[in-house]
């Protein structure tokens, strides 16, 4: 989905780490230039050629496919925990960027039955987590079209050796699907890569006596004979990362919170405690981080608490992020909550154009939870930092948040210097400014994606003071930054 041409501009990656201080695509609130009407070519001179197979992210590169750009999914899937069967319809909507020829989704192992084009069979291939659909037709360059796919298998998650798996997990009784930076293919074909954000529509049909949760609004279920149809609709543009799909048996609290929706779901392998009453906190954090960042960027709240033991993580998925039981095991922790729920703002709402800029994501989200630690009654943001910048580990400062690698993408360095990134801005630039800009960049970049250079010339323009040092050695550095002072 495509929301205006600063979003496609995010997508080329034009920041060189090293060049910041440059407004990128152009700072914000310059007025977009009228695209500029290019005569169509008659179809007998256009040349129709395939799709990238990926979207060219410099760390992951065949992540998403080129070509098109979907604005919504329809996923309609069955399955069977006893079988370890899933089997469905997947419908993307989407419009052609160039004059294709074939085009790809991404979708790991399963088989697929069929696929049709605009309603016309069209041939269909793999080549590894690639499906490679070639239409009847060509697809025209600024024309929609809609793709359907009946698919079934076992799904099984993607194995990672550097950063983890991620994916579908068959659990004891029902099924997990979720995972950072990829998940999405294990379950249903997707251009499967932040740039590409869309709506969504679930229907997950699973065998009665069992839940099935995913993003979003619940949106009704209604069982026939054995089987109960789940349905969620994600109405905010979302990352395809961002989706899950959780199985199982669990405590359900419904309500409703500012005129939206409230979700939560606990396995009922756990007591009823820590973890309950945590995932309650979710509104009042949110309602706290609304006061800071600006207004909760979605329709519905939740959290899902899982006990599988291969999740040792907590992920933002949209509107309901997913936590381990293991957050919760020494007591009522509202800090990942924080954590988790920053990220609806940052990472979210505000996407990343690519993965390289991650710490955008996790620098935030920790800053949250230091903020949130605060308001809560525990130590100062200021005393966080101080912590972490007198007893970081060497790795931490030999390694640039703004440059980890693919093998460092979740690593301290990310979390923990990219929150004392944050923090070394608040200091330069005073609350005010720091404030603002926070607030703004949620504004601005609402439903889009973003880069570290957009960040870095929002900052600067909202500070009005020239940033590129404090940048450079906070983001890029390869050793402890000097402590941060406010500049005028
Ligand atoms: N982004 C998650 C967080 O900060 C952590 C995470 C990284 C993760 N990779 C993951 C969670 C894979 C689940 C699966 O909260
Ligand atoms: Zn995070």
């Amino acid at each position: 989905m495509t929301l205006s041409r600063r979003t496609l501009c995010a997508g080329t990656g034009l920041l060189l780490a090293g060049t910041l201080g440059l407004a990128g695509c152009g700072s914000s609130d310059e007025p977009e230039p009228a695209p500029t009407p290019a005569a169509a070519p008659p179809a007998a001179t256009r040349q129709f050629k395939p799709g990238a197979a990926g979207v060219g992210d410099e760390y992951f590169p065949t992540y998403g496919n080129g070509g098109y750009d979907v604005s919504r999914y329809t996923v309609k899937v069955r399955y069977d925990p006893a079988e370890d069967q899933l089997s469905g319809t997947t419908t993307v909507q989407a419009a052609a960027t160039g004059d294709l020829s074939a085009f790809n989704l991404d979708l790991a192992g399963l088989t697929v039955r069929s696929v049709t084009v605009d309603g016309a069979p069209a041939k269909h291939g793999r080549k590894g987590d690639e499906l490679v659909v070639t239409p009847a037709r060509g697809l025209i360059a600024g024309n929609g079209f809609v793709v359907e796919v009946a698919y079934e298998g076992k799904p099984e998650p993607l194995r990672n050796e550097v950063i983890g798996s991620g994916g579908f997990l068959h659990t004891d009784e029902g099924a997990i699907a979720l995972g950072q930076p990829e998940s999405a293919s294990t379950w249903f074909p997707v251009n499967d890569h932040p740039s590409d954000k869309a709506t969504y529509d679930f229907e997950i049909t699973v065998p009665k006596g069992l839940t099935a949760v995913s993003n979003g609004v619940p949106a009704g279920k209604s069982t026939t004979g054995d089987w109960t149809t789940w349905k969620w609709a994600e109405r905010s543009p979302m990352a395809s990362y961002l989706s899950t799909l959780v199985i199982g048996r669990f405590r359900i609290t419904e309500g409703e919170h500012k005129g939206r929706p409230v979700f939560h779901a606990v396995t009922t392998d756990l007591p009823e405690g820590a973890a309950d009453r945590s995932i309650a906190g979710t509104v009042r954090v949110a309602d706290y981080l609304e006061s800071v960042f600006g207004p909760y960027p979605f329709g519905a709240y939740g959290g899902v608490v899982i006990s599988d033991a291969r999740i040792r993580y907590a992920l933002e998925t949209q509107s309901r992020p997913v936590y381990s039981a293991g957050f919760f095991s020494g007591g009522e922790n509202t800090g990942v909550v924080a954590h988790e729920l920053a990220h609806q703002w940052f990472g979210n709402s505000v996407s990343l154009a690519k993965w390289q800029d991650i710490w955008l994501n996790e620098g935030l989200a920790t800053y949250a939870e230091w903020l949130w630690a605060e308001h809560d009654g525990g130590r100062s943001a200021q005393q966080e930092f101080d912590a972490r910048y007198a007893g970081s580990p060497g790795q931490v400062w030999r390694t640039p948040p703004g440059e980890p690698g693919v093998a460092n993408l979740f690593s301290e360095s990310v979390y923990q210097r990219g929150g004392m990134t944050v923090h070394a801005l608040r200091v330069s630039v005073g609350d005010k400014a720091f404030f603002e800009i926070l607030r703004t960049w949620a504004a601005q970049k609402r439903d889009a994606n973003a880069t570290t250079a957009e960040f870095v010339a929002l900052a600067e323009r909202v500070s009005g003071q020239q940033l590129d040092d404090l940048f450079e050695a906070w983001l890029y550095g390869t050793q402890r930054p000097d402590r941060p002072e406010r500049r005028r």
